[in-house]
């Protein structure tokens, strides 16, 4: 019972502490309040309008060239890479058998169909980022990096299975 009785003097001790503490200094910063109607101004500068994918956009296709060796290291990467954001749609072996893709129109595409490898690597990676028809864009999921290892690895599926 003594006990008891002594940590709630504690614990009101400490309440009182806490409310003593000056928090009303957390009001006064830069952020803007609610119907606050002058803006921050920005400096010159500030908000980047080139680079990035807006730079990749702008790229000619001609002088877009894939970063990465065509190696296993790469290749592992890919796979990797492929199975975080492509085998739903794809499907395991990239003929466009995925569990979610079955619900587009048209069918997510044979990525080792003469369609898709007849096309550069450049202009694969161009479609994964930006989409194209019904494919999602992906370039704000996945990293620059992973995007051109899954060129690497649907590449590669493609002359394991000897369809192109
Ligand atoms: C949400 C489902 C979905 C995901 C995820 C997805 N795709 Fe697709 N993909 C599609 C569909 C659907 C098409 C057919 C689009 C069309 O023709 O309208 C397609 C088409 C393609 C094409 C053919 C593009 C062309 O030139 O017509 C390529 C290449 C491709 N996907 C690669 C990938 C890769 C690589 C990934 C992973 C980074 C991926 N896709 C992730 C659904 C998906």
């Amino acid at each position: 019972m003594k006990i008891r009785w002594q940590n709630t003097v504690c614990l009101m001790v400490g309440i009182s502490i806490l409310w003593g503490c000056d928090y009303a200094r957390m009001r006064e910063q830069e952020s803007i309040r609610t119907y606050e109607t002058s803006m921050p101004e920005m400096v010159q500068g500030t908000v980047p309008i080139q680079g990035g994918l807006q730079g990749l956009r702008e790229t000619d296709l001609e002088d877009l060239k894939n970063p990465l060796a065509y190696e296993g290291a790469s290749i592992d990467q890919g796979k990797r890479a492929y199975g975080y954001f492509c085998i739903m749609c794809h499907g395991p072996n990239a003929d466009g058998n995925g569990t979610v893709g079955q619900s587009f129109y048209p069918l997510p595409t044979n990525l080792k169909s003469e369609y898709v490898q007849v096309q550069s690597d450049a202009e694969l990676f161009y479609a994964i980022t930006f989409g194209i028809g019904r494919h999602p864009p992906l370039g704000y999921t996945a990293a620059g990096r992973d995007r051109w290892a899954i060129v690497h690895y649907i590449r590669f599926l493609a002359k394991k299975s000897g369809e192109n």
